[in-house]
Parts: structure tokens; C-alpha cells; sequence
């Protein structure tokens, strides 16, 4: 296996995509692993991330800190999510480059897309249309950040700067407070509490019409160690993370009511607002690599439901 000595840095490795990356690395036999709090490590001090890196120098770094947050921390926090967002990029990619790292993996979002943009998403119609705007900043520092993978990659001439579009994310140490929440995580609260209450109805945000995909995170760090392995060239950059298929939130939030074992009635607040209407990746850049996801919606739901009974439920506000 390429870079099993590498010393390698998870950053944002208490975060849902980065516990699930540096759990893969362990399992794999990756031994060189370094990683900083952020409370060790603010990426947003400059100073401190050049420190960080002219000291320890790492050779792979896997970008999964972020200021991430659901509907309302985006339409709230516009201000703080583009510069911290912006910030952290910056800080690390130019320590990478300066520092010499060889890998240097980025998170976008599908958020970056037009708001109208054919579906399913190709990485071709990034930039041809305005973003929702409900979390414009949010996809206003992320573009910025997967162009200047794609700039540093054409100046030095070599192909370090690894940008991927993950659709929404879902698993275990997924954030499950209600006002920061995705959605996936919000449903699965709710409906736990309306269950646990014996409610007779649970009262979800919007219209439920929404389309969105949803990829468990392990396979979304399987398909970054996977791209790890290869010889990219910038003109196959940057890299949707799908599975292809998507479905409304309501058809989601019955399948989560099921397995939660929820059977009272599912009413939406359509006064709450929906986001874009349909987000799905068109994933066949990476599929045509060979990669392919392991764990369905069904599994994954079980997986992520198990974890926030046994884990999640008693350290959520
Ligand atoms: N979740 C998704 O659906 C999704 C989809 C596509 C792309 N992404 C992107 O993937 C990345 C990871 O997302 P995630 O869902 O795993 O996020 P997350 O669970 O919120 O984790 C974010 C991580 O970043 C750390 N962090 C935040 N600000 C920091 C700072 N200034 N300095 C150092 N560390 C900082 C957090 O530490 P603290 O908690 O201690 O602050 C946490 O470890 C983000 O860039 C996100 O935009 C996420």
C-alpha cells in the first residue's frame, strides 16, 4: 500500500468525516498518524498553521476541519462560515504546498452547485450558476477552496491538491443538536424523542419534497483512500462522492420512522424553508475509477441509529 509510512494529518479528526477518515487509516494499518484538536490547533491562525507544519511536516493531509452546519447555522452565521471556511483552506493549503506535502485532500460540497442545476450534478457545472442561498457563503469559501487546489496543482505542476464533493454525509458522530444538525441527523433525533415521548405526530421542517442524497462516511473515507492510492490529473478534478441514488426527505423520514420503530403520524412545516430541490451527484468520474460504495441507506440508517442510542443520545444538548 502507497504511503502506509507517510506521516499523515487528519485534520478536523473529532468531526463526522474525520473520525470516520483516521478510523479507516488505523484499520488499514496506517501508523504515522498525527492529529490536533482544535482547541491545539485553530486553522484559522496562520501563524500557528505554519508552525504546525514547518514542525511536523506532514506528507498527507486530509482537510476534514470545517465550519459545517445545517439550514439555519448557514442562513444565521453567513459572516463566520465564508471567513473561517476561506481561512481555514487557505492556511493549510499554502502550509502544504510550502511545507512539501505530497497529498492534500480538500472537502467541498455538493452546496457549491447552481441552485437550478441539471440533475444529477456533473463537476462540469460548477461555476455556471448561482449557488442556494441559503448557504451561498458556505459555497462561496468552498468554491474558493476547490479552485485553489486546481491553481496550486496547475502552477507547481504536479497534481498534490485532491478536491472532492461528497453529497451529504451520515454515520456515527454525525452533530445531532437541533439547531446545527443536517438533516439526516435531525430526523433521527426527532423521531427517537417523538417515540420515546409516545407522541402521536412528529413535526419536521419544510415541505418534505426535497430531493437529496445521502453517502454513509465510511464510504466516503474508503473512496479518499482510495483516490489516495491513484495518479490523479487535474483535468479529473474535482471528484463527486455519490451512490447514485436520491430520495424526498418525507420518503426519508419513513424509512428512518421504520427503523426507529416510530409508527405515529409525520407532518411537515412547510412555513420552515426546503433549500434547494434537488442536490444529486452525478458520480461517475469516480466510478469509472473503479470505486464503488459498500453500505446502503438501510445499513447505514441501522448503523447511525445504533450509535445514537448507545453514544450520540447522551452527549446531545
Ligand atoms: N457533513 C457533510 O455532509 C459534508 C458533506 C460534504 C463536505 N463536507 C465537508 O467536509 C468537512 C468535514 O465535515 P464534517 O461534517 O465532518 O464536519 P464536523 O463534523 O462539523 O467536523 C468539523 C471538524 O472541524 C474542526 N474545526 C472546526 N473549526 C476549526 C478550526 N478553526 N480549527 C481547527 N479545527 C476546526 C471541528 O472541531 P471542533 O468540533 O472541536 O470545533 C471538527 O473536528 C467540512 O469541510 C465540510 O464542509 C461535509
Amino acid at each position: 500500500m502507497r504511503y502506509r509510512d507517510a506521516k499523515i494529518y487528519v485534520a478536523g479528526h473529532t468531526g463526522l468525516i474525520g473520525s470516520s477518515i483516521l478510523r479507516n487509516l488505523k484499520e488499514r494499518g496506517f501508523r504515522n498518524l498525527v492529529t490536533k484538536s482544535h482547541v491545539e490547533l485553530d486553522l484559522c491562525n496562520q501563524a500557528d498553521v505554519r508552525a504546525f507544519f514547518r514542525q511536523d511536516k506532514p506528507e498527507i493531509v486530509f482537510m476534514c476541519a470545517g465550519r459545517v452546519g445545517g439550514i439555519i447555522e448557514n442562513r444565521d452565521h453567513p459572516a463566520e462560515f465564508m471567513a473561517q471556511n476561506l481561512a481555514m483552506a487557505f492556511h493549510t493549503i499554502e502550509a502544504s504546498q510550502h511545507y512539501g506535502a505530497k497529498k492534500y485532500f480538500f472537502f467541498g460540497s455538493s452546496c457549491m452547485y447552481p441552485r437550478q442545476c441539471p440533475q444529477p450534478m456533473v463537476e462540469e457545472a460548477l461555476l455556471t450558476g448561482k449557488p442556494e442561498a441559503t448557504s451561498l457563503s458556505y459555497a462561496v469559501a468552498k468554491l474558493a477552496g476547490v479552485s485553489m487546489c486546481l491553481a496550486f496543482n496547475e502552477q507547481y505542476g504536479d497534481c498534490s491538491f485532491i478536491p472532492v464533493i461528497p453529497n451529504n454525509a451520515y454515520g456515527p458522530r454525525d452533530n445531532f443538536d437541533l439547531t446545527s444538525s443536517h438533516v439526516l441527523a435531525a430526523l433521527v433525533r426527532k423521531i427517537h424523542e417523538a417515540k420515546k415521548s409516545k407522541s402521536p405526530k412528529v413535526v419536521l421542517w419544510g415541505t418534505g419534497k426535497p430531493r437529496r442524497e445521502f453517502v454513509f462516511v465510511d464510504d466516503i473515507a474508503d473512496a479518499c483512500l482510495f483516490l489516495l492510492e491513484r495518479q490523479l490529473a487535474n483535468d479529473i478534478l474535482p471528484i463527486n462522492i455519490g451512490v447514485g441514488e436520491d430520495l424526498s426527505i418525507a420518503e426519508l423520514a419513513a424509512k428512518v420512522a421504520q427503523g426507529v420503530g416510530y409508527s405515529g403520524e409525520i407532518e411537515f412545516d412547510s412555513s420552515k424553508p426546503d433549500g434547494a430541490p434537488r442536490k444529486l451527484l452525478d458520480a461517475s468520474r469516480l466510478h469509472r475509477l473503479g470505486w464503488q460504495q459498500k453500505v446502503s441507506l438501510q445499513q447505514g440508517l441501522k448503523i447511525t441509529y445504533d450509535w445514537y442510542v448507545n453514544e450520540g443520545e447522551k452527549h446531545s444538548g
